[in-house]
């Protein structure tokens, strides 16, 4: 019941689109949520013709969860934003509802992370776009995993190729970047799972998450007292498609909720940041000290 449900999946297949886009009663619904609304940086940026101070955000996996979310506030927060996905049409309905609620830029670009010399074009490209990159957020994931040794060898290296291989593609894309522009900040879409080794279908995810919580205090270390910050995110329970059909899950919040969230903490900066704050922050503590055998009931 931890962390990831398998939700079955189209996504594989790149390019493939669900067709769920503007026409789903929940992005009406977000259409018309205020929530999504309101006075920002940018709109008193552009009263006293400021716009162009504006920041920039890239995030990957922004068709839909926790990426979507996280556009639909930092758009409410004023950002420049480059999303980008395998299914653009989903991108294509939300750069419509952004635009038609708060009036910024949103530009796409279509990516599937696993063409890694794509990753590079597309950021690279965005940079182009906006004339700097602020923020880039790696979040494109997968949730899919099996026991080891099950003969699932095919789908486990997936998960690990998309969550791992492919982000780091997209950290040493964005990297490159920030230490041309001798600054920017780095934001890894880690899981509460990363907190310990976890066992069956959750054990190849787990190791993935950890290996990218730890490339991002590898860098933080290289880079203490630059203007380059790295954060590394560990989200808890938080209502997506990739985890949907799941029973209700622990500590589960919604996907406007658990965006949200995420969205402050990034604001912050943190080196770390479970999210939601509560009770996460205290279960992680609790997670790095649990005997092996209460973690072994952890599924
Ligand atoms: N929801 C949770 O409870 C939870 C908890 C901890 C961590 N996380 C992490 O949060 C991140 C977002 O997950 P979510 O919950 O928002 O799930 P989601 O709704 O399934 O979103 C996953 C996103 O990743 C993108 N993606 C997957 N494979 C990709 C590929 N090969 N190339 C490009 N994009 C790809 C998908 O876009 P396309 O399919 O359109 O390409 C989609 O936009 C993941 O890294 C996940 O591990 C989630």
């Amino acid at each position: 019941m931890l962390w990831i449900v398998r939700r079955a999946t189209d996504r594989d297949k790149p390019g493939l689109n669900d067709g769920a886009g503007s026409k789903s009663p929940s992005h009406q619904r977000r259409l018309a949520d205020s929530r999504y609304t309101g006075s920002t940086p940018y709109h008193w940026g552009r009263i006293f013709g400021l716009a162009d101070l504006k920041k920039s955000i890239v995030i990957t996996g922004a068709s839909s969860g926790l990426g979507a979310g996280m556009a639909r506030e930092f758009a409410a927060r004023g950002y420049d934003l480059g999303l980008c996905a395998r299914r653009t049409e989903r991108l294509e309905a939300l750069r419509d509802e952004l635009t038609q609620a708060h009036g910024g830029r949103v530009e796409l670009l279509a990516l599937d992370v696993n063409d890694h010399p794509r990753v590079f074009t597309v950021f690279r490209e965005f940079q182009q776009r906006f004339g700097t990159l602020d923020r880039v957020i790696v979040n494109a994931g997968v949730g899919e995993g099996r026991r080891l040794g099950t003969g699932h060898f095919e789908l486990n290296k997936r998960t690990a190729e998309t969550n791992y291989v492919a982000a780091l593609a997209q950290v040493e894309a964005a990297m490159e970047i920030f230490r041309e522009q001798k600054r920017g900040h780095l934001v890894l879409i880690s899981s509460m799972s990363a907190m310990r080794g976890l066992p069956r279908h959750l054990t190849n995810y787990a190791a993935t998450k950890a290996a990218l919580a730890h490339l991002g205090e590898g860098l933080r270390a290289e880079l203490l007292g630059s203007q380059i910050k790295v954060s590394t995110l560990y989200p808890g329970y938080i209502r997506t498609e990739m985890n949907e059909g799941a029973k209700k899950l622990p500590f589960e919040v919604s996907e406007a909720v658990g965006s949200r969230a995420l969205a402050h903490a990034i604001e912050r900066e943190p080196a770390t940041a479970c999210v939601p704050g509560w009770p996460w922050t205290l279960l992680g503590l609790l997670m790095r000290v649990l005997p092996l055998r209460v973690v072994a009931k952890l599924n």
